[in-house]
């Protein structure tokens, strides 16, 4: 039942000349009828040299859009319109605004996960693989960066030469773990390295043997001579390593890492934006999408 359906999309995508775009939080089965499965900055890269006329974003929202910016001329349809991510709507671009002006000469950096409205008054994007190599690279000593305090401390740690002022946003399912939760992690599994997202609180990092994005996470696990691995971020992350790497053994860092707005996304859902019954089109006027994709074009030319 499960693989007839698979089989059909997959029949369906080829017909309808479809490009499926899955972030590496989707279920295995999503991610088996993908044309590409990645962390955000490679989903954006993508979203530029897919040659297919329309893109189906198995994600959230923030990802829709970014492809929408980059690719106006395509058709972009979120598989499932509920699935946002709360972070991205914690800040909005009047609040931003009105900091930016008490922070004259700061270079506004915005997590990719943030609306596109807000992005029309950032200066330049980052995603969680490439913060830390952005930040280094902008002519700026100074940089206000929103909306998450835990990645932006933890950006800031690695370049103590440069000034950064911080907001309190974040993302709820990662900030969940606290210190407690690692330890016990560590001491039901005492020879398993811990890798952990840079969403989680600077308590739960500072016990990390390797941050980094999704997709960070499942290249080193992947590559480790390592055989026991704790994993401190969304729990398809878990599920996909054990089936890429049945010899090795992976936990969650905790049974709560669960993103509900990620899971809501079902094949049933990726069927019907194929097909064109469901999903939500993405539509952007022309001044916001210029206005907003300035920051998404700049970190692609400083993050290479
Ligand atoms: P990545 O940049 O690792 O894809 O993370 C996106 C995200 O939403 C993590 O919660
Ligand atoms: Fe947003 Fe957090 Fe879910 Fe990622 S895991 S989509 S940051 S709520």
């Amino acid at each position: 039942m499960l693989k007839d359906l698979q089989q059909e999309i997959m029949r369906l995508k080829k017909e309808r000349d479809v490009c499926i775009l899955a972030h590496s939080y989707m279920s295995e089965e999503i991610c088996e009828v993908a044309d590409f499965t990645g962390d955000s900055y490679a989903l954006s890269l993508k979203a530029r040299t897919a040659p297919q006329s329309t893109v189906v974003m198995c994600g959230v929202r923030f990802m829709a859009e970014t492809v929408k910016m980059l690719s106006p001329e395509k058709k972009v349809i979120l598989a499932n319109p509920d699935a946002g991510c709360p972070m991205a709507e914690q800040m909005d671009k009047e609040l931003i605004s009105q900091v930016k002006e008490s922070l004259p000469g700061y270079t506004v950096v915005a997590y990719v996960n943030t609306t596109a409205q807000l992005k029309t008054v950032c200066d330049v994007c980052v995603t969680s693989s490439s913060a830390v190599k952005i930040c280094r690279a902008i002519p700026s000593d100074n940089i206000l960066f929103i909306p998450d305090i835990n990645l932006g401390t933890y950006v800031k740690k690695q370049i103590p030469e440069k000034n950064f002022k911080l907001l309190s946003g974040g993302c709820p399912t990662h900030a969940r773990m606290t210190k407690a939760d690692v330890l016990k992690a560590k001491t039901a599994h005492p020879e398993a390295l811990f890798l952990v997202h840079p969403e989680c609180r600077p308590e739960v990092t500072e016990l990390a043997d390797y941050v980094g994005s999704t997709t960070g996470i499942m290249d080193y696990a992947e590559k480790s001579d390592k055989k026991e691995f704790i994993i401190g971020t969304e729990n398809a992350i878990v599920q996909h390593l054990q089936f890429r790497c049945p010899d090795k053994k992976f936990y969650p860092l905790s049974k709560d890492l669960i993103c509900h707005n990620m899971k809501i996304t079902t094949l049933a859902d990726v069927y019907g934006a194929v097909v064109g019954e469901s999903g939500e089109e993405m539509v952007m006027d022309e001044q916001t999408r210029l206005a907003a994709v300035k920051c998404i074009e700049k970190m692609i030319e400083y993050g290479g």
